[in-house]
């Protein structure tokens, strides 16, 4: 993977009177540390806002009825998206969540026990500890939350993780995704030539897929730094690459 020199700080789930909480205080120099030390996977300045977390979240919201829905989140960090998606889960609802840094983990596991919304949907609730390109997803997903940095990322592995999340998703299944804006010109400024055409050659693979399956997206200002968020809808049939034909799924 791509390294882009992002340092980053996130806010652990916090304990308070009431749990934890991953809206708490900033979690002091361990954490600073840990994020200093992770920071090519981590890519983030700050854990993201509850308003970008609930715009991440949006294809869970109640708007219909809704069957037993499957969720996955790739890259929980601390866990405010996970935290927002547990609050949505439905009793038939089930939540997986792929976190690569062992340390996060720690954070999310601990949290299953002690913040009161986390607890709440434990039982729904697997955590991955594996980077998402170890882990072999069954195309069972309804919903797929990506926080993964992908501006950090090598162009070709953007491409490979959108196209397996593509295919984890059912016929017409809903991704999101965020990207923090203005990176593009801050790598213009800071960043080596090499370092800033491998963004803008991510931004182009981004930009692929939102133009094939991007069914729309916003910008969340209240979020360090501001953040669009990008919502991709998987075809409502599948293309057979050996008959080259539409072909809808079963089962
Ligand atoms: C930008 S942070 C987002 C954290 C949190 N979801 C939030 O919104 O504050 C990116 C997260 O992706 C995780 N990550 C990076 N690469 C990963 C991979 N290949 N598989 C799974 N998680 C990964 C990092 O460890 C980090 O927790």
């Amino acid at each position: 993977m791509a390294a882009g020199p992002t340092v980053a700080v996130m806010t652990p789930l916090t304990s308070t009177a009431r749990g934890t909480s991953p809206e708490g205080p900033l979690g002091g120099l361990a954490f600073l540390r840990e994020a200093v030390h992770s920071f090519r996977t981590t890519g983030a300045i700050a854990p993201s806002s509850r308003h970008l977390a609930a715009r991440l979240a949006a294809p869970l919201r109640p708007g219909g009825v809704r069957g037993p829905t499957r969720v996955l989140e790739v890259g929980a960090g601390t866990g405010p998206v996970t935290r927002e998606l547990a609050g949505l889960l439905g009793p038939a609802d089930r939540l997986d969540v792929v976190e690569i840094n062992p340390r996060f983990v720690d954070v999310l596991e601990r949290g299953l026990r002690t913040d009161r919304v986390l607890a709440t949907a434990a039982d729904r609730i697997r955590i991955i500890p594996k980077s998402i390109t170890d882990v072999d997803l069954e195309p069972r997903y309804d919903v797929i939350v990506s926080c993964l940095p992908f501006t950090n990322f090598a162009p070709r592995q953007v491409g490979t993780i959108l196209d397996q999340y593509l295919a984890a998703l059912v016929l017409g299944g809903t991704l999101t995704y965020f990207g923090y804006l203005g990176t593009q010109a801050a790598r213009r400024l800071f960043d080596s030539r090499a370092e800033a055409a491998r963004h803008r050659e991510v931004a182009a693979v981004l930009a692929e897929y939102a133009e094939r399956y991007g069914s729309g997206s916003s910008t969340v200002w209240a979020n360090v730094p501001p953040a669009r968020v990008w919502t991709l809808r998987a075809p409502a049939t599948r293309i057979h690459p050996a008959v080259a034909a539409p072909v809808t799924e079963t089962g």
